[in-house]
């Protein structure tokens, strides 16, 4: 099985995502690292912690950054993850939670990298200030990470919007420094943005078959997921709801599953487009310019929606 570091800010969709990789042969999860984002990262942490002990977890929880690396520090999107950051519903037994580790993110994330060198897969469905943190006090670790999975971005390529502005999508707009020095390392990065994400729909009866075929998770999922999917149909006229860091998840396990594009990646750091991520697709010249001498990223253009919702049901059900 791939290691996976699960970098997240937990966050209904997160959850849904955290139910994958557990239920996953194929990945083996040896940390959950938090970041604010979704709810303040006292309440992600907290979340983690949570889902840790209801999804019978042992991987350690790691703390991570407050805040961005260098705007100001965002609201927190209470209308879309509840005030609590799991729709809301009641969370019992919060006091017997256990400890987070001893390491802050970034630290745990260099460590566990220089640990087995060409063996951890980063899974980052959140702010990306805990990766680029991790680059800052230790640049070797581009060369040592298996893989890093990223759910962020809106890249336009099926004509999506951003969902915090025009132009863009609410991890990368969260920390859009943090997310420019982590798209531009030279290490591989596979984006799933909103350009596929928006397109994957989880239907009522998809989440009520998850709830009745796969009982203690799933019953778990459609509780969380109530106010995401009355928030869908009120704001969005959705009729479901897209479970955009379960997808980041399915490319570490599937990529199979997934269309790329490549080229390298800039985000817009400032002005009216911040939080805007760019690909210059390969073999395509212009002058000199900001994509020059950067790696070359994989960007996702189109999932198989219906193969993405089987393995993901699957999964559940056989866990
Ligand atoms: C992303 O933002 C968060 O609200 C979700 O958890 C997901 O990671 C979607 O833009
Ligand atoms: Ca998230």
């Amino acid at each position: 099985a791939k290691k996976v570091i699960f970098d997240t800010d937990p966050g209904i969709d997160d959850a849904c995502a955290l139910a994958l990789i557990a239920a996953s042969p194929a990945l083996e999860l040896i940390g959950i690292t938090t970041v604010f984002g979704n709810a303040s990262v006292e309440t992600t942490t907290r979340n983690a912690l949570y889902l840790r002990r209801r999804f019978g977890l042992a991987a350690p929880v790691a703390r991570g950054a407050e805040r961005p690396l260098s705007k100001p520090p965002r609201d927190f999107p209470t209308f879309i993850h509840g005030e609590n950051g799991l729709g809301d519903v009641a969370l019992e037994g919060l006091d017997s939670l256990g400890a987070t580790h001893a390491k802050d993110a970034a630290d745990f994330i260099v460590e566990q990298l220089r640990a087995a060198p060409g063996e951890v897969t980063l899974i980052a469905v959140g702010p990306l200030t805990n990766l680029a943190l991790a680059i800052e006090r230790a640049p070797e670790i581009t060369a040592l990470a298996a893989e890093v999975v990223v759910m962020g971005g809106a890249f336009g390529t099926a004509g999506r919007p951003g969902n915090v502005s025009p132009v863009a999508e609410a991890n990368v707009w969260n920390d859009p420094d943090a997310a420019d020095r982590v798209l531009t390392a030279p290490w591989p990065v596979r984006i799933v943005g909103l350009d596929v994400t928006t397109l994957c729909v989880m239907g009522p009866d998809y989440m009520a078959g998850l709830r009745d075929r796969a009982p203690g998770v799933g019953g778990f999922l459609w509780e969380i997921t109530r106010f995401y999917e009355h928030l869908y149909r009120t704001r969005d006229g959705i009729d479901g709801i897209n479970a955009h860091d379960a997808l980041a998840v399915a490319r570490a396990i599937e990529p199979a599953l997934f269309r790329e594009r490549r080229g390298p990646v800039r985000v817009v750091t400032d002005g009216i487009a911040t939080g805007q991520t760019i690909q210059s697709v390969e073999g395509v010249r212009y002058p000199p310019g900001p994509w020059d001498g950067l790696p070359s990223q994989s960007v996702c253009v189109e999932a198989d929606n219906a193969a993405f919702l089987k393995l993901y049901a699957e999964a559940l059900v056989a866990w």
